[in-house]
């Protein structure tokens, strides 16, 4: 069944229909995404995106992405629109893919802070589609991740609600989201195609649809900038590292010898028995970048909120599957031990 199609309870289409009539009046809602939540405000209501910004304390020349329900209204919110765009758009949507495109009137500066490129999205969540099928063509949701500035993401309203709760409108459950990373952010510069951030869908999926080479955003001409991707971001309280598995073995040791208390995540399927002490909670995650993805935040949500002393985890895999985790993990381990 295409997404958005699934069926909605009674109960839950009550709530996105109070969402929908918030969003109308300029308040902040949170809803599900297969990616993570959103923190939603109509993006044609400049008040309203501005307390987007507020609420998330983010600078304001770090755009925000706006959520479409349909392909058809792309033409509506981007103009000169590439080949290879529509093409993307085709095929991904509804899905965990944001394009770059030059905005249009319809958009207002403080969406894109200012700048003449627009982040656009369809997500595939049936809460998501459901609530911009309700708002209408001529309004658009504009909505970053629902937490705090460069901390981690909410994959559950449960996070949003820790966090954000007491300061927004309405929080919209749509359960564990199903990808768990944010979309894959695609840039365009004449006809080469870049790389902005990996995310839900791999690159190898964008580059066999268009049957040439998606070009990294490190290797990239200064042509296209890329606000939000610092270096921390995405972090946990709690300071986390990433070693190799036997270096994580010995930090492991030394750190648990000091009394510290260690949250220790591999993925490797080895379980070292240097790990079986009362000072260390260890989790090994899926060998699978798809299963891991889909439940990194949520296991960094728990420990976070677990008062560990140290998260210490297993440098993820190399292989090109993983690179959205690769991506988040290292931003996630800026403090260093
Ligand atoms: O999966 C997602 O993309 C989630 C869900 C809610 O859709 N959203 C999300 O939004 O991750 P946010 O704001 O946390 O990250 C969006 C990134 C930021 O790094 C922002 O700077 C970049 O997209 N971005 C947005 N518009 C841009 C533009 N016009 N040019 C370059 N980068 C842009
Ligand atoms: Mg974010």
């Amino acid at each position: 069944m295409a997404p958005g199609n699934e069926k909605l309870n009674q109960k839950q289409l009550v709530q996105i229909s109070a969402a929908a009539r918030l969003i109308r009046q300029g308040g902040i809602i949170a809803f599900p995404t297969e990616t993570v939540y959103g923190l939603g405000a109509d993006a044609t209501n400049t008040a309203a995106v501005q307390k987007v910004y507020d609420i998330k304390q983010r600078p304001t020349d770090h755009p925000l992405i706006v959520h479409i329900g349909h392909i058809a209204q792309l033409n509506y919110w981007a103009r000169e629109i590439p080949g290879s765009a529509r093409l993307l758009a085709r095929h991904f949507w509804p899905g965990p893919l944001t394009l770059i495109l030059k905005r249009s009137p319809h958009i207002p500066d403080c969406v894109t802070g200012g700048r003449d490129t627009v982040g656009i999205r369809l997500p595939a969540h049936p809460v998501a589609l459901k609530l911009l099928d309700i708002i209408g063509p001529d309004k658009a949701i504009a909505a970053p991740s629902a937490n705090l500035y460069g901390k981690l993401s909410p994959t559950t309203a449960a996070h949003v609600r820790t966090t954000l709760g007491n300061k927004i409108d309405l929080i919209l459950d749509g359960g564990a989201c199903s990808v768990g990373l944010e979309s894959t952010i695609i840039g365009f510069d004449d006809d080469a195609v870049f790389l902005l951030r990996p995310g839900g869908v791999p690159v190898s999926a964008i580059e066999s649809v268009l049957n040439m080479p998606v070009i990294s955003h490190k290797n990239k001409i200064p042509a296209i900038p890329v606000p939000g991707a610092l270096p921390s971001h995405y972090a946990p309280t709690t300071p986390l590292q990433l070693f190799h598995l036997s270096e994580l073995v010995q930090t492991a040791k030394k750190l648990a010898a000091q009394n510290l208390h260690l949250a220790v995540i591999t993925w490797s399927g080895i379980e070292p028995p240097q790990f079986n002490t009362p000072h260390i909670q260890h989790i090994c995650m899926s060998q699978d970048p798809v299963l891991y993805g889909q439940h990194l935040y949520a296991v960094l949500h728990q420990y976070d909120q677990a008062g560990y002393d140290y998260i210490l985890m297993e440098t993820p895999s190399a292989l090109p599957a993983w690179l959205a985790i690769t991506d988040r993990l290292q931003r996630a381990s800026h403090t260093h031990l």
